[in-house]
């Protein structure tokens, strides 16, 4: 939700700037601005994507080697150009970009106006931000840094921010508390962004700030951080993996059909030096650690949102079939609020793609504070969640660009596989030889992924077609592949706008049966060995209200291909893995059908990849 990026070097800041702002774009696209240091301030900020500020700056003075650019994810106050970033306090000395949401922005304000005669033109809480460190600047004249940490104490809520004043010249300062900042440390020059993508071409040094730290940069000083009761404090530079080819589209129309094709690597690449198929075994760093407590673990709680969520709901699956473990998972934003019981003998896992979702983090500080182990099951090195969590295992897949889910996705359920399979064979759930069988067959899985990929284009986009019309469709799964399901149903809704269900096969005859007639389009992921007959009643049930069929089936499924209107086939594997093939169909479908109805795949509407505020 929001993205932040800001320049202080010997380059010209426009163009590192919009480069940063594409870059972050998938973060929100409400609105883009910037703001310019060269003598005064300019800022520039246009209601649309960061192509429509480049467009409106085309015939402005763009000069200047220190500015700052925001794209915006609108909170507080419709997408407009007024409500746009960055803000200005009432002076017009100041100017700052946010990302997170200030909770107290009501009382603060009402504060500024009242006692102060503020005067405010936004409808964002932002702005009441600039004006608060403006106030308490003035006040003693203080210098920025120290205005803003003063102003920081008065804040509830989340917050990464970058500010600068007129009145001095070269300096940035940058703040954050929940939301993410990473500063990029280069040679003569400095960068300050929501994640790594904007810094990586500059330099791959980084120092991620932590909560409550105010950083202070200068050519003349670099970097100095304090915290929020004005300690310094010492930071490690970490490099950063990240390659620029992995931000680029590739020659894909979109960053999402490229993420769909790059599965079949990204699944091997979060197995690399984890899994050894020849000698049968898989062992995860992070786990070692904890071993014994998480094979003695009483039970396992899964958090997350989203595509998480869904991964997580495979996990639930996989840790009760394969290591005999209870498991319970959670919406992070229900679990939070719910005033949880969580026992020190819990372990909690936390997925997410971005390591920053503001629900999962907090539900994970929480049952953390209340001693459960904590372990993490992220992407973004470095993210907030990664770091608070007692330990973990990123899945490696690369930056994940388009909005829409999918490496992650599969990464996730990959990495968790793995774990399930680890905890089978500890707690003696598995023995060695079927342990070993399934190890085999899960580096048997991105071959696999591959061969699907390629054979099931045609057919896909066939059913594009048939699809791009629909309003409505339905997606039932049963076992492993229910959570499929609602992936599936997700990735129509999310890019297509095509209203989509999941729902547990059998759960159609309590209510959604009352829906299908001859125009409904139902898909039914119907790999399960167990089960199988069930799922083929289930389709004689929708077949019998003229409802359309497409099935998703495992390899040679004569009895469903004969009902079915249409079938997509996946590869056999062994049943706890068929979630990693069955979802692949489904996302290259809500793909195609998304591009025909012309909707831009990459940026749906009214999302945001990463979710900072709650
Ligand atoms: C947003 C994204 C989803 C993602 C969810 C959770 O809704 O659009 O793709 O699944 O957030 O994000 P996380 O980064 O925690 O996995």
């Amino acid at each position: 939700m929001c993205g932040i990026v800001a320049y202080i070097g010997a380059k010209d800041a426009y163009p590192v700037l919009i480069k940063g702002l594409t870059r972050l774009e998938y973060r929100g696209y409400d609105s883009a601005g910037i703001a310019l240091q060269n003598g005064h301030l300019n800022i520039y900020k246009k209601k649309g994507k960061v192509s429509d500020l480049e467009e409106f700056t085309k015939d402005k003075d763009i000069s200047g080697h220190v500015g700052m650019g925001h794209t915006r994810w609108a909170t507080h106050g419709k997408p407009d150009d007024t409500n746009a970033h960055p803000q200005k306090g009432g002076t017009g000395r100041l100017v700052l970009i946010h990302n997170g949401i200030i909770e107290n922005y009501a009382v603060l304000k009402s504060a500024l106006q009242n006692k102060h005669g503020h005067k405010f033109v936004s409808e964002t809480d932002t702005e009441v931000l600039v004006h608060l460190i403006e106030e308490v600047q003035m006040r003693e004249n203080l210098p920025l840094e120290e205005a803003v940490r003063q102003a920081l104490t008065q804040v509830h809520g989340a917050y990464a921010i970058v500010v600068m004043d007129k009145e001095e010249p070269g300096k940035i300062v940058a703040a954050r508390k929940s939301s993410p900042l990473v500063v990029g440390i280069g040679k003569g020059e400095f960068l300050v962004a929501s994640d790594a993508t904007p810094i990586v071409e500059h330099t791959k040094n980084v120092v991620y700030l932590n909560d409550e730290e105010v950083a202070t940069i200068t050519l003349e000083n670099g970097l100095i951080i304090k915290n929020l009761r004005n300690e310094t404090t010492t930071h490690t530079v970490h490099e950063i993996e990240l390659e620029i080819e992995q931000l680029e589209k590739g020659g894909y129309d979109y960053f999402m059909l490229k993420e769909i094709f790059e599965q079949p690597v990204t699944i091997e690449e979060c197995m690399r030096g984890r899994l050894n198929a020849e000698e049968g075994w898989i062992r995860l760093g992070g786990m070692e650690e904890h071993m014994k407590r998480m094979v003695n673990a009483q039970r396992m709680i899964i958090l997350g949102c989203g595509t998480s969520w869904h991964a997580g709901m495979i996990a639930e699956y996989l840790f009760e079939d394969l290591a005999r473990l209870p498991v319970e998972v959670e919406y992070a934003s229900e679990f939070r609020y719910r005033n949880p019981i969580v026992r020190d003998q819990d372990v909690v896992l936390a997925i997410s793609q971005s390591g920053e979702t503001a629900d999962t983090f907090a539900a994970l500080e929480l049952a953390k504070e209340r001693g459960a182990l904590t372990y993490g099951i992220v992407n973004v090195v470095g993210s907030s969640i990664a770091r608070l969590t007692h330990s973990g295992s990123y899945i490696h897949v690369g930056p994940e660009i388009g909005v829409a889910s999918t490496k992650a996705f599969t990464g996730q359920v990959t990495m968790l596989t793995m774990m399930a399979l680890i905890l089978g064979y500890e707690r003696g759930a598995l023995p060695k030889s079927r342990y070993q069988e399934l190890v085999h067959e899960l580096a048997n899985i991105p071959g696999k992924v591959d061969k699907l990929l390629k054979n099931c284009q045609k057919q896909v986009e066939y059913l594009a077609k048939e699809l791009m019309d629909a309003n409505n469709s339905l997606y039932l799964g049963r076992g492993y592949n229910f959570p499929v399901a609602l992936e599936g149903a997700l990735k129509l809704k999310e890019i297509s706008y095509i209203h989509a269900e999941g729902y547990p096969a059998a759960e159609m005859k309590h209510g959604p049966i009352a829906l299908i007639d001859e125009n409904m389009l139902v898909f039914v992921i119907a790999t399960n060995k167990s089960a199988h007959d069930k799922v083929l009643s289930n389709i004689q049930e929708v077949k019998a209200r003229k409802g359309i069929v497409v099935a998703v089936t495992t390899e040679g499924d004569k009895e469903i291909k004969a009902i079915a209107d249409h079938t997509i086939e996946i590869p056999a594997t062994e049943e706890p893995f068929t979630p990693l093939l069955s979802v692949i169909p489904l996302q290259l479908l809500a793909y195609h059908t998304a591009v025909l109805r012309g909707c831009n795949v990459d940026q749906p509407r009214n999302l945001a990849k990463s979710v900072t505020v709650e």
